[in-house]
C-alpha cells in the first residue's frame, strides 16, 4: 500500500472498513482478526491493546497476512518520533499516525524514519497520519485549558496544512470536519475518520457522530469503528451491516421498500 493507492478508487468499501481493536488481551483480539479478517480492510491497534499484549500482537496479526493500523499518536522529540516510526514499519503495519500537535519537524522526522527504513527493508512505506485534535476535546478545553484562541474548526484546518506541509499523508479528524479538511489540503490527502456510528449502534462516549454512509459521502477514505462491532453479539453479521450501509445499499433498500 502507497501513499497513492490508499485513495485508489477501485477500493472496496471493505477495503475501508478499521476494525478497533480495543479488548484487554492478545488471545480476543487474535480471535476476532481470525473470524473478522476477510470483512475488514485494517485492524487498528491502539494504546489498550499494544499496552497488554505488546508489539508481538501487531506481529502476529501481521503474520495471519492482516493489515495493522497502528494507533499509537506519536508525540515527542523528532529523534524519538523517528526511532518509533522505524520500529513501526519493522512490525510491518500499513498505517501509523503521530500528533500533528508535535510540529512540523517531528512529522517530518516521522516520514523521512518510516521511508529509510521501509528502503532498508525493501517494503514499502506505511501510510503516515497525523491527528489533528482529538473528538473528545472541545472548544472550551481548548481555549480554556490548551490557551488556543482559534477556533476549533480553524485550528484542525490549520493543523491540517501544518501535516500536509511536512509530507505526511494525511489526517484523522472527526467526521464533521472531513469537508473542510478537504477543502484545506491536497487532493490526494487520506482521510481516515473515527466518530461513526451505525444507525442502529448505541453512540456511545462518541458526541458528533456520523452514520458510516454518511461519513464516507462527506469524503472519509477510512472510517473507524470499534464497539459497535465488537458488543454485538455476532461481530460478523454487525460488520456486513456496516458495509451494506457504507455502499448506500440500505438506503437504496429503505427507498424500494417505501414504494411497495
Ligand atoms: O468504539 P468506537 O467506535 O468509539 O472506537 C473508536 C476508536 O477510534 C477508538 O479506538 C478511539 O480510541 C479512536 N479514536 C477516537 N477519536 C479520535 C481518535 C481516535 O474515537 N479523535
Amino acid at each position: 500500500m502507497t501513499k497513492f493507492d490508499v485513495r485508489n478508487a477501485n477500493m472496496t468499501m471493505r477495503d475501508r472498513l478499521v476494525l478497533a481493536l480495543d479488548v484487554d488481551s492478545g488471545r480476543e483480539a487474535l480471535h476476532l482478526a481470525t473470524e473478522l479478517k476477510e470483512s475488514v480492510g485494517l485492524f487498528k491497534v491502539g494504546h489498550q491493546l499494544f499496552t497488554a499484549a505488546g508489539p508481538d500482537i501487531v506481529r502476529r496479526i501481521v503474520d495471519m497476512g492482516c493489515r495493522v493500523f497502528l494507533d499509537l499518536k506519536y508525540h515527542d522529540i523528532p529523534n524519538t518520533v523517528a526511532g518509533a516510526s522505524a520500529e513501526a514499519v519493522k512490525l510491518g503495519v500499513r498505517m501509523f499516525n503521530v500528533h500533528a500537535l508535535g510540529g512540523i519537524e517531528m512529522m517530518k522526522a516521522a516520514v523521512q524514519s518510516a521511508g529509510e527504513t521501509a528502503e532498508k527493508l525493501n517494503t514499502e512505506r506505511p501510510v503516515v497520519l497525523a491527528v489533528t485534535i482529538l473528538t473528545s476535546t472541545d472548544e472550551r478545553t481548548l481555549r480554556r485549558e490548551l490557551k488556543i484562541t482559534r477556533s476549533l474548526r480553524r485550528e484542525v484546518c490549520h493543523l491540517a496544512r501544518l501535516a500536509n506541509r511536512a509530507g505526511m499523508d494525511g489526517v484523522v479528524a472527526s467526521p464533521q470536519e472531513i469537508t473542510m479538511v478537504r477543502r484545506a489540503v491536497r487532493n490526494d490527502f487520506v482521510v481516515l475518520t473515527p466518530g461513526v456510528r451505525p444507525a442502529w449502534a448505541n453512540q456511545d462516549d462518541q458526541k458528533r457522530v456520523m452514520t458510516p454512509a454518511e461519513a464516507v459521502a462527506a469524503g472519509a477514505d477510512y472510517i473507524v469503528i470499534g464497539r459497535p462491532i465488537l458488543k454485538a453479539e455476532n461481530p460478523g453479521e454487525a460488520v456486513e451491516k456496516i458495509i451494506q450501509e457504507m455502499s448506500g445499499q440500505m438506503k437504496a433498500e429503505k427507498a424500494k421498500d417505501q414504494k411497495i
